[in-house]
């Protein structure tokens, strides 16, 4: 792979979890990997005051001890920026000036911004009164942290603001599920093999479902969560990003404006779910206090920094359509929530059963083929289908067959923000969202939480912790249920080991 140009990563927002968490442990992978320009810094940047060594120490709880690791901290460096005006840029530009001379790196930047959203539209503009947003001999390129938005409008207004400092293809709206390695591989399963694209459409699939599952609860982000939920916090982005790779034609060309443009179809696409139509094709519901292993847990609303009478969803599930030619009639099914009693996201693809059953009934009931897509943990894929039972007579029976990642042994398997930050390196938007792709994600969300806030007669529904959400939820699917995923990418059932 051809490396990227020399440049200096900044990332505001450096004091913060995500940059100790995520940022710093993916950029030090992709050093020891070699994967990084020959010639480049990391410049952290907010609002405390520290020194380059006491941000180095800082990194060092997140990573793990290397010989390598020592190297490795030399890139990283400090700066203390205030935001209240472009004044306060200053000291910024001229660290930066300072850094690019004494270590003889060009002037191409990344900005990242990793700080509270409150800030997204006003440190681009900062940079361009400094001069810092113009590409020309060197490229300035800006990436967005979630949330992009809090509502269609807001996140419309984002996207204007950016736009006044930086230019589209100058824009990496980050979602960290289009970093993950199998959402990427649901392109490569469809459109390199010649036996699943034939059959991936309305006329031989039931139903899609997708579930993404969490076993954790809102762990300490209580503040944030109880102003978002799990309908802007995982679907609006990360599920019908999934969405748009698991529904999109074939692109022309493996390359950003070909892929984005078709998600961005999948997207204007989907049938409008009407405020009046809310509770009929989505169903809410918030965790309450249960015992989960012989361990009391608290209630969403016990949580720290939860309102008491909080009306947020942990949990929602959702029926809909896309309206094309590919998809008509076909029912997609997504549900996401906390406290369920696993952590698994994968995407379900229901084929439609055999049009006279051979076998018998009661043999054949459950043989409707199922293709499903892990794309964590035990990551694989499983196709289910029917076979001869051994012995006298004719009766089927299902079974799996099964590809996991891990069979892949010498291979590396990079994290999401590892690959995403190299593509960005390397100036390739492929796996970042395009404005016009989020608004129309946005859109269609929308008049779901226009209805809840308006509405308050649609239930939320509880469901205690360590369970598969609310009852409710299963009445979405007419015929059939959800596939109760377990740890192990074969085994499912509502009772497994989790
Ligand atoms: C984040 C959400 O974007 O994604 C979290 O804010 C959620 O609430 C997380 O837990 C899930 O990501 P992953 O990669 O653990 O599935």
């Amino acid at each position: 792979m051809q490396k990227a140009e020399n440049q200096i990563l900044i990332i505001f927002g450096a004091s913060g979890d995500l940059t100790k968490r995520k940022l710093i442990p993916a950029l030090f992978e992709l050093y020891k990997q070699n994967l990084l320009p020959d010639k480049f810094a990391v410049l952290g940047a907010s609002r405390s005051t520290l020194s380059d060594d006491e941000f180095r120490k800082r990194a060092d709880e997140f990573l793990p001890n290397n010989e390598k690791l020592d190297e490795f901290k030399k890139k990283l460096f400090y700066q203390a920026v205030q935001n209240n005006s472009a004044e306060d840029f200053k000291p910024l530009k001229s660290r930066l000036k300072e850094i690019t001379e004494s270590l003889g790196i060009e002037k191409n930047y990344i900005f990242y911004l990793s700080t509270p959203p409150s800030l997204y539209g006003i440190i681009p503009k900062f940079l361009t009164d400094n001069g810092l947003s113009t590409s020309n001999k060197y490229f300035r390129r800006l990436i967005v942290e979630k949330p992009f938005g809090t509502t269609l409008e807001s996140a419309k207004e984002l996207n204007i603001q950016l736009l006044n400092y930086f230019s589209e293809n100058q824009i990496y709206r980050i979602d960290h599920y289009l970093g993950k390695e199998t959402v990427q591989n649901m392109l490569v399963t469809r459109f390199s093999n010649g036996i699943f694209e034939p059959l991936w459409n309305r006329r031989y699939i039931d139903r899609i479902e997708i579930t993404s599952a969490e076993s954790l609860g809102v762990e300490g982000r209580g503040g944030y969560y109880d102003h978002s939920g799990a309908l802007r916090d995982m679907l609006q982005n990360h599920l019908l990003q999934v969405v748009g790779f698991v529904a999109m034609e074939a692109p022309v060309v493996v390359e950003a404006n070909a892929i984005r443009n078709e998600i961005l179809k999948v997207f204007q696409s989907f049938r409008p779910i009407q405020e009046n139509e809310v509770s009929r094709y989505v169903i809410r519901g918030q965790y309450t206090e249960s015992k989960i292993g012989g361990q009391q847990v608290v209630g969403y609303r016990d949580e720290p920094g939860v309102d008491r009478f909080s009306r947020t969803e942990t949990f929602v599930a959702l029926k809909f359509f896309i309206d094309n030619w590919r998809w008509a009639g076909v029912p997609f099914y997504i549900r996401t929530g906390k406290k369920l009693p696993t952590r698994v996201t994968e995407i379900v693809i229901h084929f439609k059963n055999v049009p006279h059953n051979l076998f018998g009934t009661s043999s054949f009931e459950h043989s409707n083929n199922q293709l499903i897509i892990r794309i964590q943990p035990d990551e694989g894929i499983l196709l289910k289908f029917g076979m001869k039972t051994p012995g006298a007579g004719f009766k089927a029976q299902t079974v799996n067959m099964d590809f996991h990642y891990s069979d892949l042994a010498d291979t590396n398997v990079p994290a999401a923000y590892e690959r995403l930050l190299l593509d960005c390196m390397q100036g390739d938007a492929t796996l970042y969202a395009r404005g016009d792709a989020v608004e129309a994600a946005w859109k269609f969300v929308q008049p779901i939480l226009t209805a809840w806030e308006t509405n308050p007669e649609i239930p939320i529904y509880g469901y205690p912790a360590g369970t598969w959400g609310p009852e409710d939820s299963d009445k979405l699917i007419l015929h059939g249920q959800w596939r109760y995923p377990c740890k192990n990418l074969t085994n499912d059932g509502l009772y497994c080991e989790l």
